[in-house]
């Protein structure tokens, strides 16, 4: 193998990468500790079928450097780490494999915490659960906050507010145009948001049944999953899958503002943020808008309160609008602000953790 993984870690920042085998389930796993100067790492977990162990690989230190930054910026003091589950989540999953993986993390003694993410449920996460007491993410019947994408999409709608005002000098969004790519755990609630608000809403989800069902219940406008990117709007809203606003994508765009709640929405961080500029297009970095799913995983362990994580999420309107007049006021794109915004946090704490507390 000519992948030198050391170096990869260095130029990431990474602090630790784990491979984990179950001889007897075939379970694998790496598990990414991208930064824990803050504290105890945070990541969900997520069950790919991926192409090579080095697409797996790369799939967990790029998610968990945007954990670090999302945790950062959130003001929590926890770190960011990622885990990535190498297997067909159609046919490869069962009780016995998922707990493997939970026995794996128990085995970190809680320096990573996790919990369901891209192709795993509440219910799988319920069994790594039975093998690990770091899970996170799990339903109200078993103590739990139930499904984040709830405080995301609130999250998300807090942040359109703070957009709008930052860009028309108003945050209110009726008659704003929006269209929402997705309509899953957070685009659904994200749809009641937007009507309530008096938003004009034009929805597309690569699953025609859940477009049909929603649009009845909502009574919004729908597109095809291709056309969204040509929809005239104000806004729009990438709510399914990350590397959308790329190449071909970006030409496209007849919107003034991005703000939706998918991870790594630019397929080249720089460039395409660069892109979006120049056509005169604001982008709201996905780690801040989107940062309310890791709110509520946090929260969880003090016990499910949705008035405390109602008043965090709020917080959101302050810090978009903080990075915004950052990014003109040094002349850099909002994801560059995003990131010094979490950056300078961590060197801050970075400061204070040669004091040794005896406990
Ligand atoms: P989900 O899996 O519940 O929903 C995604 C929806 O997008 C599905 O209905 C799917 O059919 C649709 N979809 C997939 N590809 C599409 C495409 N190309 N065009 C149109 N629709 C497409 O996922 P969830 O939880 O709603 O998350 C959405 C995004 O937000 C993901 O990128 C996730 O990583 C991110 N995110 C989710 C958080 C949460 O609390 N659930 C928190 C932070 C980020």
């Amino acid at each position: 193998m000519d992948m030198d993984i050391f170096e990869l870690m260095k130029k990431g920042g990474h602090e630790q990468i784990i491979f984990n085998y179950d001889k007897e389930t075939g379970m694998r796993a790496i598990i990414a500790i991208h930064d824990s100067t803050l504290g105890q790492t945070f990541g969900g977990v997520r069950m790919v079928n991926y192409a090579s162990m080095e697409e797996a690989l790369r799939d967990a230190m790029r998610l968990s450097r945007a954990m670090t930054y999302k945790c950062a910026a959130a003001e929590e003091d926890k770190g960011g780490a990622k885990a990535v589950i190498w297997g067909d989540p159609e046919r490869d999953k069962n009780e016995a494999f998922l707990r493997a993986f939970g026995r794996f993390v128990e085995m970190l003694k809680g320096r990573f915490m996790t919990g369901p993410d891209l192709n795993l449920t509440m219910k799988e996460g319920s069994i790594m659960a039975r093998e690990c007491q770091y899970i996170v993410g799990r339903s109200r019947e078993e103590g739990g906050s139930g499904s984040s994408g709830i405080t995301t999409a609130y999250g998300i709608y807090v942040g359109l507010t703070a957009c709008a005002k930052f860009l028309w000098g108003d945050e209110n969004l009726k008659g704003k145009k929006i269209a929402v790519q997705g309509l899953g755990a957070v685009g659904e609630p994200l749809l009641g948001h937007l009507i309530e608000a008096g938003m004009e809403v034009v929805a597309t989800d690569a699953n025609e049944k859940t477009l049909q069902r929603l649009q009845k219940q909502y009574g919004v406008k729908t597109t095809q999953p291709h056309l969204v990117y040509e929809v005239e709007c104000d806004i729009f809203s990438p709510c399914a899958v990350g590397g959308i606003l790329n190449d071909q994508t970006i030409p496209k765009l007849k919107c003034q503002l991005i703000a939706g709640c998918a991870n790594n929405q630019l397929e080249d961080e720089e460039r395409h943020g660069k892109m979006l500029q120049d056509r005169g297009i604001l982008y709201a970095p996905d780690f801040i808008i989107n940062a309310g799913g890791v709110i509520q995983v946090i929260d969880e362990v003090k016990g499910y309160n949705p008035d405390r994580l109602r008043l965090k999420a709020d917080l959101i309107y302050n810090r978009l609008l903080q990075i915004f007049e950052m990014a003109r006021r040094e002349k850099i794109l909002p994801m560059e602000a995003a990131i010094r915004y979490a950056e300078s946090r961590i060197r801050e704490i970075h400061k204070i953790k040669r004091l040794h507390v005896p406990k």
